[in-house]
């Protein structure tokens, strides 16, 4: 027996998708989810996960089954090293953390198998590329509330409520940002608006055995700590997964955005992923003044095969999470998909994914209240949402004007002290609390007996 009289689709089994159908099938809420790809699985490259993710994760009930396929029998400390690109082994500032202030680095292939290994996967569907979503003629009754999701393979689906978990590139999102969007009679293209955007940031990444980055002459040791070389338009950040057998590498070029020329780098780079030669990676720092003896240049000398990523970002940042009327919500990256320079991005896709279960699960909710359910779901998690997505913005302004007349050691300290902390030590149990007493004020919810 279902717990609930209404069913939810996912689009999209990221790790946000996964973890939310999760989440609702264990509260007995008939869920499916619709993912593109031919298999559940992540480009190969680790993922760090901050305090407040880890904690999010734990409330969901899957810490464990993470941490079992982790290399750790429990969250770790991983206080960042801030270190200059220019040259060998000039320590900019350490950041601090606090003994509660656990995280956890894991490789996305193996985050997905836990929650796959505690799932039941029939509700899981591949090659499913949700290409639209059509609206049902909305009449007064409840029982028309809802949507059919129409796929590549001519294929589709109706549920009451879509949870558009689709990432950076997300279809369901047109669909929130456009609310008529999904109407039959409305033109569809009258609003191309995606709220997507080229960052100015490339990517290199790159999975490196410790062995490899020692026997290059890389004195700084790289498999204790996360580690970031900074520069002026350039950054490399590291941080040691499996135990430290494994460097994951992440280096970031950036084109410096003038804000007053809006609009300058809405033209998307094609395509968004690309091989490039090591020498040009190499260049790109070493044209910025990177010495070609710096352990910074030694590691990228190690990245066999590099390949481009543009990264893209959420902007400007959704003025809703939500298309309540529709039934529609977005989590993960398609609500706020972030530059990676915070290592925050799927933390506050996990966050999403609590509130809205909390909420979805609660004993109040049905068909009914739906309405009312995803705007307090918005309500609650898009200030933070859209707040993160700016800080990650404001962390790649900091690691990217060091040195060469740009930041000394001293702007960068006070630039850095402290910038995981909104992120990291967030109450979101207060959160939840504040969703569910505005929802008792506009009465879907019963007053507490007390009152
Ligand atoms: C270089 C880099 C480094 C990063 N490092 C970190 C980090 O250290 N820590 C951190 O927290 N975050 C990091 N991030 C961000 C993190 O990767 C994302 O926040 C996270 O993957 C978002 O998860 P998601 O489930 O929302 O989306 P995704 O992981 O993008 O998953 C979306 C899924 O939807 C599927 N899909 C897409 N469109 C459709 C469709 N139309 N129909 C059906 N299925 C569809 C896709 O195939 C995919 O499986 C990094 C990002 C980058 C680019
Ligand atoms: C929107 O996109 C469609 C399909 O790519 C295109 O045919 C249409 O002209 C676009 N509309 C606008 C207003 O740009
Ligand atoms: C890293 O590699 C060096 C050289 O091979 C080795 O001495 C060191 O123990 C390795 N560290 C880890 C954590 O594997
Ligand atoms: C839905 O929930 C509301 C609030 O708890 C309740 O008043 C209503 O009767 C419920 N409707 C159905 C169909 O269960």
């Amino acid at each position: 027996m279902a717990s609930k009289d209404f069913t939810v689709a996912i689009v999209g089994g990221g790790m946000c998708g996964l973890v939310c159908a999760y989440a609702l099938a264990k509260a007995g809420i008939l869920v499916e989810v619709f993912e593109a790809a031919p298999e559940f699985g992540e480009v190969g490259a680790g993922v760090g996960l901050g305090p407040n993710a880890v904690r999010a994760l734990d409330r969901l009930g899957v810490l464990s089954a993470v941490l079992a396929r982790s290399e750790h029998s429990s969250p770790v400390l991983r206080p960042f090293l801030f270190v200059s690109g220019y040259d060998a082994q000039e320590v900019i500032y350490d950041y601090s953390v606090s003994d509660d202030d656990r995280g956890l680095p894991i490789h996305r292939a193996a985050f997905l198998d836990a929650i796959i290994g505690i799932s039941d996967m029939k509700i899981a569907h591949l090659n499913k590329r949700c290409i639209a979503v059509q609206h049902t003629h909305v009449s007064a009754t409840a029982s028309d509330f809802g949507s059919t999701l129409f796929f590549s393979d001519g294929t589709s689906h109706r549920a009451h409520l879509v949870i558009g978990a689709d990432g950076i590139k997300s279809t369901i999102r047109k669909y929130v940002v456009d609310p008529l969007a999904g109407d039959a009679e409305h033109n569809t293209n009258r609003n191309n608006k995606t709220n997507l955007a080229f960052s100015g940031s490339s990517a290199y990444r790159g999975l490196l055995p410790n062995s490899t980055v020692v026997a290059a002459g890389v004195k700084i040791d790289l498999t204790v700590q996360p580690v970031c070389f900074c520069g002026i338009d350039r950054h490399i950040i590291t941080f040691p997964i499996q135990a430290g057998r494994i460097i994951n590498v992440v280096a970031f070029s950036t084109i410096t955005r003038d804000n007053s020329a809006t609009g300058a780098l809405d033209e998307l780079p094609h395509p968004w992923v690309q091989p490039v030669a090591k020498q040009e990676l190499v260049e790109t720092f070493e044209t910025r003044g990177w010495g070609a003896d710096s352990d910074a240049i030694k590691l990228l000398n190690c990245m066999e095969n590099p390949s481009r990523w543009s990264i893209h970002t959420v902007e400007p940042p959704l003025l809703s999470y939500v298309n309540a009327a529709r039934g529609i919500a977005l989590i993960g990256d398609a609500a706020h998909g972030m530059l990676p320079h915070l290592g925050a991005g799927v933390g506050q896709g996990f966050e999403d994914v609590v509130v809205l279960t909390e909420l979805l699960t609660h004993p109040e909710t049905n068909l009914s209240n739906l309405e009312h359910i995803l705007n307090a779901y918005d309500s609650a998690r898009r200030p933070r949402g859209n707040m993160v997505l700016e800080a990650s913005a404001r962390m790649g302004r900091i690691t990217t004007r060091y040195g060469k007349s740009g930041y000394s050691n001293e702007d960068m300290r006070t630039k850095l002290a402290g910038i995981w902390s909104p992120v990291w030590h967030h109450d979101l149990h207060e959160d939840i609390n504040k969703a569910m007493e505005s929802l008792r004020e506009k009465c879907v919810f019963k007053q507490a007996e007390s009152s």
